[in-house]
C-alpha cells in the first residue's frame, strides 16, 4: 500500500513526480503529497484526497527544483487527513521522508523521542521514523545516509522509504524491507519508485533493491549497502520490459474495462510458448525442472488472498480432478498464524498478481522455513514473491492497474489449468486422447473469451440497468463454478459497494434461502456440465420464492433460459474451462453497475491494488 516516488537529476522534478504519483495511485489514493528541494529550501505540499487534488493546491508552485519526492497514501496509522499525508518532516525541518509500509515498534520509539523533547504533528508511524533519523543524526553527528542506516536498525516493520536532507540537495537515501522499491538509472539522473511505471518513458534500466538493502543516490551514481552491516552490494541492473502503452487507458473509460477487454490477449500471452498443441506438449520449465518434486508430492497447498485465492480454489478442483494430487487452499493470512503442518514432501504454491501481498509473502516464508518446496504464480516480474520462490510460472497478463483484478485472474486460471493438465499427463491420470483434446480446447479459449465479450457486453449493460439500485446480490455456483460465484460477488461488492455474497448453490438452503424474495437478484452460474440438473433444481427453489435469477448458461440451452429472468450465454466448453468464460460477464456486470452508480471503478474506496501491510 502507498506509492512512493522520487527524482534527482537535471530536469524539473515537479512534473516527473506528479505523473509518477498518478501511475502509482493504484497503490493507495486517500491522500497525496510532494516535496521539492528548491535552492536548499523545502517546498512541501500535501493534502487529503487524490493526486488531482494535490495538483490543484500546487497550481502556483512554479518550481524549478531538480530534486524531490512524492507519496500517494493508503492509510494505516492515522485517518486520511492533510496532517497524516506524506511527506513528513523532522522536527528541525531539515529531513523529509516518504514511506510505504508500517513501523511496528513506532510507539516505543515515539515515547523515547517525546522524552527527548520531540513533538509530532501527525498520528503516523512515519513521522516517528523521520524524527528518529534526526535524533540519531544530531546525537551521533552522522551524515544522512549513516543516520538512516542506524535508525533502520532500530525499527521493526516493513518499509520502502526515500529520504532527502535540505542541505544536501544532490543526495537521496532509499531503503527497503518487505515493500518494493525500484531505482531507475537514467542519463545523469535517477528515479525512485514503488514500481517502474513512473519512469519507463525516461529509462529502461533499473535496480530493484533486495530486502534489507539501502542505496545512497547522488548525481555520481547509486551506492548500495546492506542495512544491517553496511556491507557493499553490487547492484544488478535489469532491463525493463513494460511499455508506456501498457500502462495507459488506450481509449477506454477505465483501466478495468480495458483489462476486461485485454483478456483474450492476456490469456494467449500466458499460454504462448507453453501450450504447444502441434507438438502435443505443455512446456513449463518451472514444473519440469522439478518434475520429481511435483510427481511425488504428497500434497499441494495453495496460499493466496482475495481474487487470487478464488483462482486457487479453481486450481484445487483442476489439480485434484485431473492429476489426482491432494490440494488444500488457504487464505495466506490464516495459514501464517495457525502453525500449519508442512513437510518437505509438500509443495506450496503462492498465487499473487502483485507478488507483494504481505500475508502471502509471510506465509510463503513460513512454508520455506518448514522445508516445503515453494512455487509462485505471479504477474509482476521480479516481485518479492517471485524472487522468494524456488520456481514458478509468471502470468503474462501485463500490468493490471484497475484495483479490481480481472485479467490477472483469468491468466492465473490459464496457468493453473496448464499445470493440472501437465501433471495429469505425467502422472498418467488422464489418457493421451484426453490430454490432446484438452490441449486443443485450451488453445481455443482466448477466441471464445473474445466472443463472450462481443456477444454479452451490450446485454450485460441492459441487465445492469435493471439492478443498479438493489442493495443485495447472491451469487451461486457448483463445483468449478462455486469459486466463480465467490469471485463474481467480490467483484460486485468491491467496486459498486453493493453487498454481495457467493455461495455453493447447494448451501443456499442451509441459510441464505431465507434472504430470497422478489427483491433479491441471484446470479447463478448454470452451464450445461456436471451438476446441471442439480443447479436447475436450485434455480427452481429460488423461483418458488420469487427471487430474480440472472443465469450464465451454455449457448443453445433452452431449459434454464425458460425459467430465469435473464440468461447470459457462453460457448459450450468442458467444465475445466467454464470458470474463465463465465467470469467475463460477471466482471462486466460488476463494472456496469459500478459505473451506473457513479463509483470510480479503478479506485474504489478503502482499497489498494497492492496490499503490502498485513
Ligand atoms: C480483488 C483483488 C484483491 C487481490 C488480493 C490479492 O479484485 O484484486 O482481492 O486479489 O488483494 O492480491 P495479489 O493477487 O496481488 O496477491
Amino acid at each position: 500500500m502507498c506509492g512512493i516516488t522520487g527524482y534527482i537529476g537535471h530536469k524539473q522534478a515537479y512534473p516527473i513526480i506528479i505523473n509518477g504519483l498518478k501511475r502509482l495511485e493504484y497503490r493507495g489514493y486517500d491522500s497525496a503529497g510532494i516535496i521539492l528541494n528548491e535552492n536548499n529550501s523545502f517546498k512541501l505540499k500535501k493534502t487529503k484526497g487524490k493526486v488531482s487534488d494535490l495538483e490543484k493546491i500546487c497550481s502556483n508552485l512554479n518550481s524549478t527544483a531538480t530534486v524531490g519526492m512524492g507519496h500517494t497514501r493508503w492509510a494505516t496509522h492515522g485517518i486520511p487527513s492533510d496532517k497524516n499525508s506524506h511527506p513528513h518532516l523532522s522536527n528541525n525541518g531539515k529531513i523529509a521522508i516518504v514511506h510505504n509500509g508500517i513501523i511496528e515498534n513506532y510507539d516505543t520509539i515515539k515515547k523515547m523521542l517525546l522524552s527527548k523533547g520531540f513533538t509530532f504533528q501527525s498520528e503516523t508511524d512515519t513521522e516517528v521514523l523521520v524524527n528518529l533519523i534526526q535524533y540519531i543524526q544530531d546525537s551521533q553527528k552522522l551524515n544522512i545516509s549513516t543516520a538512516v542506516r542506524v535508525a533502520l536498525n532500530e525499527v521493526i516493520g516493513a518499509y520502502a522509504i526515500a529520504v532527502i536532507e535540505v542541505d544536501q540537495p544532490q543526495e537521496m537515501v532509499v531503503a527497503r524491507l518487505s515493500s518494493p522499491l525500484a531505482i531507475g538509472i537514467g542519463d545523469n539522473e535517477y528515479f525512485v519508485a514503488s514500481d517502474a511505471s513512473p519512469f519507463i518513458e525516461f529509462t529502461k534500466e533499473a535496480v530493484y533493491l533486495e530486502d534489507g538493502e539501502m542505496a545512497t543516490i547522488t548525481l555520481k551514481g547509486v551506492d548500495v549497502h546492506k542495512i544491517k552491516d553496511n556491507k557493499k552490494v553490487n547492484p544488478i541492473i535489469q532491463e525493463l520490459k513494460i511499455s508506456l502503452e501498457e500502462i495507459e487507458k488506450g481509449g477506454y473509460d477505465h483501466f478495468m474495462l480495458k483489462e476486461i477487454h485485454e483478456q483474450p490477449k492476456s490469456i494467449m500471452d500466458t499460454m504462448r510458448g507453453r501450450l504447444l498443441v502441434e507438438k502435443g506438449i505443455i512446456q513449463m520449465a518451472g514444473i519440469w525442472d522439478y518434475q520429481e518434486k511435483f510427481l511425488n508430492a504428497k500434497r499441494i497447498i495453495i496460499i493466496s488472498c482475495g481474487t487470487s485465492w478464488h483462482a486457487g480454489l479453481i486450481g484445487e478442483y483442476l489439480i485434484e480432478d485431473l492429476a489426482r494430487i491432494p490440494v488444500e487452499v488457504e487464505y495466506a493470512s490464516e495459514f501464517r498464524y495457525r502453525n500449519p503442518i508442512i513437510t518437505d514432501e509438500d509443495i506450496v504454491i503462492a498465487i499473487s498478481q502483485s507478488g507483494e501481498t504481505a500475508d502471502t509473502l509471510a506465509a510463503l516464508k513460513l512454508a520455506k522455513e518448514k522445508g516445503a518446496f515453494i512455487y509462485g504464480i505471479c504477474n509482476v516480474v521480479d516481485s518479492s514473491i517471485a524472487r522468494l520462490t524456488d520456481a514458478g510460472s509468471y502470468t503474462h497478463a501485463g500490468p493490471e492497474i484497475g484495483v479490481a483484478s480481472t485479467k490477472a485472474f483469468t491468466a492465473q486460471l490459464a496457468v493453473l489449468t496448464m499445470i493440472a493438465i501437465k501433471l495429469a499427463k505425467h502422472k498418467g491420470t488422464i489418457s493421451k486422447e484426453k490430454f490432446n483434446s484438452l490441449l486443443t480446447e485450451l488453445e481455443s479459449i482466448p477466441v471464445k473469451v473474445e466472443q463472450v465479450i462481443k456477444d454479452t457486453e451490450e446485454q450485460v449493460k441492459k441487465i445492469a440497468e435493471l439492478y443498479v439500485n438493489v442493495n443485495n446480490f447472491l451469487y451461486l455456483g457448483r463445483g468449478y463454478n462455486y469459486p466463480v460465484a465467490l469471485e463474481g460477488a467480490l467483484k460486485l461488492k468491491e467496486i459498486s459497494y453493493i453487498h454481495a455474497e457467493g455461495y455453493p448453490a447447494a448451501e443456499m438452503k442451509h441459510g441464505p434461502i431465507a434472504l430470497i424474495d422478489e427483491n433479491m437478484p441471484v446470479v447463478v452460474i448454470a452451464p450445461k456440465t456436471t451438476h446441471y440438473d442439480k443447479i436447475v433444481s436450485n434455480i427452481q427453489e429460488i423461483n418458488s420464492r420469487k427471487g430474480k435469477v440472472i443465469a450464465i448458461v451454455t449457448q443453445e440451452d433452452s431449459q434454464v433460459k425458460n425459467i430465469v429472468s435473464q440468461a447470459i450465454e457462453i460457448p459450450a466448453v468442458s467444465e475445466y474451462f467454464v470458470p474463465i468464460l463465465a467470469s467475463v460477464p460477471l466482471q462486466l456486470l460488476a463494472y456496469d453497475i459500478a459505473v451506473m452508480r457513479g463509483v470510480n471503478v479503478d479506485q474504489p474506496r478503502n482499497l489498494a491494488k497492492s496490499v503490502t501491510v498485513e
